[in-house]
Parts: C-alpha cells; structure tokens; sequence
C-alpha cells in the first residue's frame, strides 16, 4: 500500500494489463473497444470483445494498438480513461503516476504517442514514466536486471514478438518482429479451410490453440471445431487431426526462432557466458504455445525457461519499479514533455 496512487500499464495489442498500487491488483482486459453508429462508446475491454466477429455493420470493433503501437490514438484514450475511471471509482481521485512499457525497437514518433496518450487521455496524470518492456519483463520475471550481464528474453504476445538481450540494466539488441498469437490463430484458420474446405471464426481457431497449447491434452482426442463449409455453404461440425494444427503452427515458431539466432550472432562475447547458463526467457501470452520452448530448444541449444504466468510477467515487473526503490531508476521521463 502507498499514498501516492500510481499505475503500472503494459499496453498490448491483445490485452491491456493494469497494475494499481492501490490495491496491488493487476487487471486484465482485452485492449478492444465497441463503437456504435461511429460515435457511441458501446462497450470497452472483455466486453468490447464479446462483440467481436459477431456484430452488425454499424456496430464498429476494433484493436486501438497495431503491431505493438497506437494505431488509433482517440480509441485508445476512450479505452484507457474507461479503464482508470473504473479502477478509482471507489475513492476520492485526485491523480496518479502513470508508468508505461513500451517495446524499445519503435520510432521515437511512436514512442512519444505513449506519452501523450497518457498525458491527453483526461486521467488526471502527475507524472508519466517510460519503462522499456523488456527491462520490465526481466524484473517480472525476479532477475535482477540492473547487475545481470547478458539475459535473453523473448516475449511473445497477440500481435508482435519481442527478442531482447538485456545486460546492466539496460537493453543490447532488440527485435520486434511481426509474429504473435494472432498470426498462430490464422495459420490455423487457414490450413482448415485449405484441408476441409471449413471457415473457421478467429476466436474457434484460438481456442484450439490453447486446448492443445495444455501440457495435460490428451493427443488422442482430436480437437473439435464449428464452422461453415465452403462448398455446401452449410455449419458443419468436424475433428481436426494434432498432426494438421502442430504444422501449421511450425512456419510461424521457426521464423521467431531464426530471428533468435540473428540476435545471438549479433550478441557481444562477452555476455555469452551468462545467457548460456540462464538459457532463454520466454515470455507473453504466447509463451506455452504448443511445442513454441522445445523447438527453440532445438534450434538454439539454449535452455529455455518458461514462467508460471507468462502473460503477466510485464506487468509485475512494473509493479517492482513503483514499488522498490532499488528499480525506479531504470524508468525514465521522456525530455520535454512534462504532463497536462
Ligand atoms: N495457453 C496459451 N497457449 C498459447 N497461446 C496463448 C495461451 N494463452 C494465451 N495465449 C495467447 O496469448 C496472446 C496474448 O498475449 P499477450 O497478452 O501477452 O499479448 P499482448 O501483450 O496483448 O500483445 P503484444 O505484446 O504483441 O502487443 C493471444 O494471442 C492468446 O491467444
Ligand atoms: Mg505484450
């Protein structure tokens, strides 16, 4: 608990994740809003999402981050000011430290539009504060990054998937390369349709994905999807073999992982040593993707090290910057902008 109200906010494509010191919760909500005849703020979040692939044409869905950057900067201050106003709804608000991850490998244009995205979204801002996601990421998962010298992390989320070598307490090399769960649920879709001539929804496809993503399924039992038949035109219900869904995935996997390779090669010698014996941080919401550890394990010869609750690991190391002294120096304010 401390007396001044701060916020640790990982803003990704998929889900946005709110640490509040008030409390010392973390939320976690889809990063999606719900638009009605183009300006009718009709649901935000989880249940912005409900909505999604199944409303009417003037009901309008949509992501405000693309690719891990603002891609619609109006929404994502809808979303974001829904989003505090819900979290302080109980107490007497007065404003708060707003602290913010974001990938290191964007523009400085892009960087920016997190800051004034905060700065302008009404949230009554004191100060704003940048964290680099993969520091944050390292401290999420209880490395103590400011002393490590040379620590491999690889996040993967819904729309990106960010390869980071970190050392120092700062960030080497880095990559945001264009792959995340959303690619994995279209490699899916697609092989389906290709296979079974069956158009299966974003949504069936994921769920797939994490059925089998379960280190407990039981392989014998092909999952089951609904979806429409290209031929017939008709919903049909069909068995989708292990076999067809692990391939499809495996294009996707082995990109990641020669971009991995790019950056081991690019790697400094002399932090080899210990990004050999801490093996590779895998990270993200993607992280327990289906054979995603064991196939890097092969391609790297690395030992790669999976969290509990990879999903949130972002967002606890923000909540360690609020909170332990010893960390906030590795958040930084960006020059010349001082808050509204
Ligand atoms: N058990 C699981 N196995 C595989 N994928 C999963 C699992 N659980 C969640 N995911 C996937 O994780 C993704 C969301 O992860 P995350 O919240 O880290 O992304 P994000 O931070 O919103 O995106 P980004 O970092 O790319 O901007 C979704 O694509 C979801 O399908
Ligand atoms: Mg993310």
């Amino acid at each position: 608990m401390s007396n001044v109200p701060a916020f640790g906010i990982d803003l990704g494509t998929g889900n946005i994740k709110i640490y509040n010191n008030m409390d010392g919760s973390i939320m976690r909500e889809k990063n999606m809003i719900a638009v009605k005849n183009k300006n009718t703020l009709l649901a935000y979040g989880d249940d912005a999402f409900d909505m999604y692939e199944k409303s009417p044409a003037n009901i309008r869905t949509s992501f405000p981050l693309n690719n891990g950057v603002i891609a619609d900067i109006k929404d994502m201050q809808t979303v974001l000011k829904c989003f505090v106003t819900d979290l302080t709804s109980r107490i007497k608000y007065n404003g708060a430290d707003f602290y913010i991850s974001v990938p290191k490998d964007i523009t400085e244009v892009e960087k920016r539009a997190f800051f004034d995205l905060v700065s302008d979204a009404n949230v009554k801002s004191k100060r704003i504060m940048i964290v680099d996601k993969a520091v944050a990421d390292g401290l999420g998962l209880n490395i103590d990054v400011k002393t490590s010298q040379g620590v491999l992390v690889v996040n993967s989320g819904f729309d990106t998937t960010e390869i980071s070598i970190l050392s120092l307490g700062g960030i080497v090399l880095s990559k945001l390369i264009k792959i995340g769960g959303r690619k994995f649920d279209e490699a899916i879709k697609n092989a389906v349709r290709r296979e079974y001539s069956l158009i299966i929804g974003g949504k069936t496809a994921e769920n797939v994905k994490i059925e089998l993503s379960d280190p407990n399924h039981d392989d014998t039992v092909d999952p089951v999807v609904y979806g429409r038949d290209i031929v017939t035109g008709l919903p049909v219900e069909r068995q989708i073999p292990v076999d067809l869904i692990e391939s499809a995935l495996n294009e996707n996997i082995n990109s990641i992982i020669d971009n991995i390779k790019v950056i081991l090669e690019r790697t400094p010698p002399e932090l080899a040593a210990d990004i050999y014996r801490h093996g590779i941080y895998l990270t993200g919401g993607s992280a327990p993707l289906r054979n995603f550890g064991k196939l890097i394990n092969k391609g790297t010869d690395l030992k790669v090290n999976l969290p509990d609750d990879p999903i949130s690991t972002v967002a606890i190391g923000l909540s360690r910057v609020i909170k332990e002294d010893n960390f906030r120096s590795v958040a930084y304010a960006i020059d010349g902008m001082s808050p509204k």
